[in-house]
């Protein structure tokens, strides 16, 4: 056994994918989830895989005492993994208030505990969406923050910031910023994949649905941007590889590897595809014609941005491995197996 890692936010879409790989690699896991956009039986499909049932509590990262209660229940935790956040872009323009103290406080929480509880360093989940629309593509880790379009991307930057000052300040602990991509896919087994709530804003979701008629007719938002064929340029990552990503942060700041107390990856696959052409894989690598249509463009959207994502493969010894076409037919197989199972 490597060690016990916490992961909140652990029966989500990346974390429970993430779950799975540090079993894989010999942690013991240790979730917490206020089940907010989730549920319980997540744990379930997490064991049926890894063959390993992790320790589950259900407890929202704003709650601090029970946060200090849980690192004495479960003590020795060598490293977190936090992904427990609000994600709803457009909703964050709604409720401004509720993604700042949801996203905020909850990481001051598990930065105030860390020292006291001898937690080595934190993994956070950023996003590509602190770039904004970058200057230069593939867009490196050195590209310069852009204003956040959405109090969520803000609270990405924020959160970025207050990790970098509070490891400045001399706290005893470091971190990994990892800048996630577009995560798309679902787990080769079909028991995990990502379960939204009532229509689906993200692309993969909204296609998956359309493709087996839970919707009509999948709107693709501007054909008239500055791209090869006009539609959004997205660099779409597969959950899986991105959730190994992780396990290697995770190695890195267990093994104190680290060349710099906050470290920052892109991860990413570094290929852009345009909206067009991922329909268009989706409907090679499965078989199934997609009914679509061009619409206006959707407010607030970046025009093309992919990553450089050379630092990872360097550094982290990382790579992008599944292909568009099997990580397209796993969010397929996944869409199949909630028709299955009369969820969606
Ligand atoms: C991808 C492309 C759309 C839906 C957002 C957040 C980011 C993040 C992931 C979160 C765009 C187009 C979409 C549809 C379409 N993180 N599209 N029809 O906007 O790149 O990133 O989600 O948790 O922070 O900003 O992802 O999947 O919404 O869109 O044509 O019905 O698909 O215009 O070009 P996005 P997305």
């Amino acid at each position: 056994m490597k060690g016990r890692i916490l992961v909140t936010g652990g029966t989500g879409y990346i974390g429970s994918h993430t779950v799975v790989e540090l079993q894989n690699s010999g942690y013991e896991v240790v979730i917490i989830d206020n089940l907010s956009n989730s549920t319980a039986k997540v744990v379930d499909n997490i064991e049926k895989i890894s063959g390993i049932r992790p320790a589950f509590e259900q407890l929202d990262c704003l709650d601090f005492q029970g946060l200090e209660n849980l690192f004495t229940k479960y003590s020795g935790i060598k490293a977190i993994i936090h992904f427990a956040a609000s994600k709803a872009v457009g909703e964050s323009v709604e409720k401004p208030l509720l993604y700042y103290k949801n996203n905020l406080l909850s990481l001051i929480n598990l930065l105030e505990l860390m020292p006291k509880h001898h937690v080595d360093g934190i993994v956070f989940s950023s996003s590509c969406t602190v770039y904004g629309q970058p200057d230069v593509l593939p867009v490196t880790e050195e590209a310069p923050m852009k204003k956040a379009e959405s109090p969520y991307g803000n609270t990405k930057q924020i959160n970025e910031e207050i990790i970098q000052d509070t490891v400045t300040s001399g706290a005893p602990i470091t971190s990994i910023l990892l800048r996630y991509f577009n995560p798309i896919g679902a787990h080769p087994t079909a028991l995990l994949g990502e379960l939204p709530n009532g229509v689906p804003l993200n692309l993969i979701p909204y296609l998956t649905q359309t493709a087996i008629g839970i919707r009509e007719k999948l709107s693709v938002y501007g054909d008239d941007y500055n791209t090869p064929d006009g539609s959004c340029i997205r660099d779409y990552i597969n959950v899986v590889d991105l959730a190994k990503a992780h396990v290697i942060a995770i190695d890195r700041i267990v093994e104190k590897k680290q060349k710099e107390k906050v470290e920052i990856f892109n991860i990413g696959t570094g290929r852009g595809l345009s909206v067009l052409e991922l329909i268009h894989a989706f409907e090679e690598s499965t078989g199934v014609k997609l009914n679509y249509q061009i619409v206006g463009r959707r407010a607030g959207d970046i025009e093309q941005v992919w990553a450089n994502p050379e630092h990872a493969n360097n550094e982290l010894g990382w790579k992008a491995e599944t292909s568009i076409e099997d990580t397209l037919r796993s969010a397929w197989a996944w869409q199949l197996k909630l028709r299955e199972l009369g969820i969606q």
